[in-house]
């Protein structure tokens, strides 16, 4: 069993690479097996569900070589249209390879994904989407089975699901017509996903509003692609600044798609301002924090609310805070497990429904916790930083499906902390 442990209560400075998006190049690898040539992935970061992905993609054919970041898939031979068992089960994502064999092969089987505990998570709007393109989808002891000859359609969600939005997007790209999203996500990683499958040759338009069209059925090729840094990640890393204080550079950071969550963390006193590079883009974020963090009301919501994956790492910030706050999660229905271990760390929230009130401690004391999900176990990573004494962080398998070395990183920061087992 891995765990983390980490020497906290000491500022965290110097300067970091944000790795590459982990929800950015999930569907973007799915999207490889649409063309039947090789695609070349760059700035993919080296984490588990990345591993699981390249191990369904090879189970289906495909030939993949994975060298410093860069990820080369050949999809020449496709022969399978199955996803294992014991994948999907390790990494939801996994069920976007569906709506991507479907578009190549016509057929596609797959069990009931597993993942993170944060909620129920079921796959119905992925099958709606599905059955919206005219396949056919029958659901049976646990497991899902979709086939046929799909064509454009008009798939409305009810609910602006980012899983569901990109299989919608990788099977309605081979479907002859035009297919409208309507109640789509706006994630960056749907853009992302967009700006890919466009550099493969589809026809896709209004992606990063609640409207996609997709003019599909043209064929498409390989090609190569940077990814996108990760959001999250670099959240992740100004939370533990704002919780621990300090002054770091976070090269890389996607300040574009940060912007709520910088309001929120400039609303609890952290100081952040873009690095602009050479051309006037943004190369950057650097972060100062001095003092206890100020208390917030905060949101969880789609895209561009604030993001369910930071709720946890932004409880460890509060926890500190000088007052009351109050943190409320719309997204997942089960995502305040890390909230009991933060309590074990001496702080006072109180969780009601899907509202969690904390009241701020001035200190919060190492001691042994546990990592319920990937990050809810970034979230005690930021906490143990910031917290007096030794906390040891258990189960941290989760922290490394998502995070290609956080110890490293916040090593280079000046954190005293390492993997222990
Ligand atoms: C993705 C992200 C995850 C993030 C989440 C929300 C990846 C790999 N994961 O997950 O990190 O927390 O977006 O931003 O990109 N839902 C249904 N039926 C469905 C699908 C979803 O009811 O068929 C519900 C879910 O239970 C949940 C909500 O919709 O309550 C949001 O889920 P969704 O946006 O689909 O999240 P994921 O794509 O699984």
């Amino acid at each position: 069993m891995s765990e983390i442990r980490i020497c906290g209560y000491r500022p965290l400075s110097g300067e970091i690479n944000v790795q590459g998006s982990k929800n950015g190049v999930l569907p973007m690898l799915a999207a490889s097996l649409l063309q039947r040539g090789t695609m070349r992935f760059t700035n993919v970061p080296i984490i588990q569900d990345v591993a699981c992905m390249v191990g369904i993609l090879e189970s289906v054919g495909c030939r993949c070589w994975f060298g410093r970041n860069v990820l080369s898939v050949d999809a020449s031979g496709i022969l399978g249209t199955e996803i294992p068992k014991a994948d999907v089960k390790k990494m939801r994502s996994s069920i976007l390879v569906m709506g991507a064999l479907l578009g190549r092969m016509g057929k596609a089987g797959a069990w009931y994904p597993g993942g993170c505990s944060i909620g129920s998570r079921p796959v119905d709007l992925h099958l709606l989407a599905f059955s919206g393109l005219g396949a056919c989808v029958k659901e049976e002891d646990g497991r899902i089975e979709a086939w046929g000859r799909m064509e454009g359609g008009r798939i409305l969600f009810p609910f602006p699901s980012v899983g569901a939005t990109e299989n919608a997007l990788l099977a309605s790209v081979m479907a002859a017509g035009e297919t409208e999203i309507c109640g789509a996500a706006k994630e960056p990683e749907v853009i992302g996903l967009c700006s890919l499958l466009r550099q493969m040759g589809a026809l896709i338009e209004g992606d990063g509003t609640d409207r996609i069209r997709i003019k599909g059925g043209r064929e498409l090729h390989e090609t190569e692609y940077a990814v996108p840094g990760d959001r999250i990640a670099a959240g992740t890393y100004l939370t533990a600044v704002t919780a621990a204080g300090g002054d770091a550079v976070l090269w890389g950071a996607p300040w574009e798609s940060m912007e709520t969550v910088i309001r929120s963390l400039r609303g609890c006193g952290a100081d952040i301002e873009p690095i602009i590079g050479v051309g006037g883009t943004v190369a950057g974020a650097h972060i100062r924090m001095e003092g206890r963090p100020k208390p917030a009301r905060i949101r969880t919501g789609p895209y561009p609310e604030f993001p369910t994956d930071l709720q946890s790492p932004m409880l460890s910030v509060l926890s500190l805070a000088e007052g009351e706050s109050v943190l409320t999660e719309t997204v997942f229905e089960a995502r305040f497990k890390t909230a009991g271990e933060l309590v074990k760390m001496g702080a006072d929230i109180s969780v009601s429904g899907n509202q969690a009130m904390i009241r701020g401690r001035e200190r919060l004391s190492g001691t042994r916790v546990r990592a319920w999900d990937l990050r809810g176990g970034a979230a005690l990573v930021a906490a143990g930083l910031a917290a007096s004494g030794e906390t040891v962080i258990e189960d941290c398998i989760h922290i490394e499906r998502g995070y290609e070395d956080i110890c490293r990183d916040f090593q280079f920061l000046g954190g005293d902390i390492c993997w222990s087992a």
